[in-house]
């Protein structure tokens, strides 16, 4: 394979969604993230505070619920000595009806250095970054793309598998109404790691074959966990279905949850992954939950660092 270019710049300058990145921008943000990793291989290191950021601020104007994501992004700001601003939504204007592009608008005249927006709607984060020159970091909008959860879970897949080429992955659970798998689907595709879905059939549209290479919309949970190097779970998002699919949660937690029994079809080394809210006992039992299999703590520890990269990289530090 011809060598990769290194960047020491990503060529764009916002982050909208992992598909818009090429390999060269992705590989510099997670080579980024591992300067400010507090544990690797099991080693655990404390980072100091930086002042790398000092002066500069960070706007976060989250429209979604939110506890680790948003968390997370303010502790990579402050880490890097950033000034944190959130909007809160409950006192902001956009309850008196005034419109998400004259608030953002209203938001960037004060001149924050970067600014974080979750969204119901997808591609609103792309709507705003074409009419502001402020760095928009999406943080995830509507079920397109949740980019720095795929960038964070593909650091913690290589600190475990030390790559992501050849790899099964099996995505499991509520695929349809997920970000989280489409920024995953882009990214893993495009370092040559297999994607296996697997969960309710109307959950798992064969046509999300077509999204990127590599994807396998299995018939069956257990077809797709088959000798599985990572199992990455994710969450029944109720709040986007229109019409209840099971009858109840234990009924869906008896087909779909991801048992001991279900995990001995992965790999005997195979890594378990949960972007986060996960419902014990639903999707995803205690006792796996808690294994050391388990990677799910080591994701969230992840997760600021690469929040923190792309805080360095977007906000012209190194420029
Ligand atoms: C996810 C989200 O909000 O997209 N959580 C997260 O950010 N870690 C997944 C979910 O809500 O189930």
């Amino acid at each position: 394979m011809a060598a990769r270019k290194v960047l020491t710049r990503l060529s764009q300058p916002h982050l909208l969604g992992i598909e818009p990145l090429s390999s060269e921008d992705i590989e510099l943000i997670l080579s980024t993230a591992q300067k400010y990793q507090t544990r690797t291989a099991g080693e655990t290191r404390t980072v100091p505070r930086l002042d790398l950021l000092a002066g500069k601020t960070l706007v976060l104007a989250f429209f979604e619920p939110s506890t680790r994501t948003r968390i997370s992004f303010e502790m990579a700001a402050q880490r890097l000595g950033m000034d944190v601003v959130s909007l809160g939504l409950e006192a902001s204007s956009v309850q008196k009806g005034e419109s998400l592009l004259d608030t953002i608008k209203t938001l960037a005249a004060m001149r924050p250095d970067a600014l974080v927006i979750r969204h119901q709607g997808s591609g609103v984060p792309h709507f705003l970054a074409r009419h502001t020159e402020v760095p928009i970091l999406n943080a995830g909008d509507g079920m397109h793309e949740h980019p720095t959860q795929a960038l964070l879970d593909a650091l913690t897949i290589r600190d475990h598998k030390g790559r992501l080429d050849g790899l099964k992955v099996a995505i499991l659970g509520d695929i349809l109404h997920s970000r989280v798998a489409r920024s995953n689907f882009h990214l893993l595709s495009r370092f040559g790691a297999r994607i296996a879905l697997g969960g309710p059939p109307p959950l798992v549209p064969k046509e999300f074959e077509r999204l990127a290479p590599g994807i396998i919309a299995c018939r069956s949970l257990e077809e797709a966990l088959e000798g599985a190097d990572v199992v990455m779970m994710l969450r029944v998002q109720l709040e986007r279905q229109r019409e209840p699919l099971f009858a109840s949660p234990a009924e869906y937690a008896r087909h779909y949850c991801l048992t001991a029994e279900r995990l001995a079809l992965a790999k005997s080394d195979a890594i378990v992954m949960h972007p986060g809210p996960f419902l014990r006992g639903i999707d995803i039992a205690g006792e796996v939950a808690d294994s050391p299999r388990s990677v799910i703590p080591h994701q969230v520890e992840n997760g600021v660092a690469v929040r923190m990269a792309l805080l360095e990289l977007l906000t012209g530090a190194q420029a």
